[in-house]
């Protein structure tokens, strides 16, 4: 599977373990940036990566910055996106299995590299639940669609 992956400045260095652990893992990530410890804005690597999956070229995406709050705010503002922060695999699963997340954030400075890891895989290798929860990720769709009528 194709995973779209971008970091800004304070996410790069976990970006380049976590883009590794996912070659490991036997998934083909795609680096969108940034390319550098320099600082950079956040909101460009989210709008990419969001665009990237709301069109259906990755299937899924991961974004780091140093808390995984400002990737996931500009990823969610693109209809299709279900961004979502997590800290442990419990959420990460849940998001997968009820709300269908397309795009796991989280952040450089508050999770370390292992727990990084595990997040990571969990997230992916979890499925949603299309039975019981699709009535209510239809409804998520049915807000955007109303915002842009
Ligand atoms: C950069 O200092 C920081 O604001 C950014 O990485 C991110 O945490 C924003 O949400």
């Amino acid at each position: 599977m194709k995973i779209a992956i971008a970091s800004d400045h304070a996410g790069y260095d976990l970006k380049k373990i976590i883009v590794e652990y996912l070659k490991e893992l036997g998934y083909v990530p795609y680096d969108f940036g940034c390319n550098s410890l320099d600082s950079t804005d956040y909101p460009i690597y989210g709008e990419k990566v969001g665009i990237e999956v709301a069109n259906g070229n990755y299937k899924l995406g991961v974004l780091i910055c140093g808390t995984g709050i400002g990737m996931s705010i500009c990823a969610n503002k693109i209809d299709g996106i279900r961004a979502v922060v997590c800290s442990e695999p419990y959420s990460a699963i849940m998001s997968k299995k009820h709300n269908n997340a397309n795009i796991l954030a989280f952040g450089a400075r508050v999770v370390g590299s292992e727990m990084a890891k595990l997040i990571v895989k969990e997230w992916i290798n979890a499925e949603f639940e299309e039975d019981k929860h699709i009535k209510r990720v239809n409804m998520i769709t049915k807000i955007e669609n109303k915002q842009s009528e």
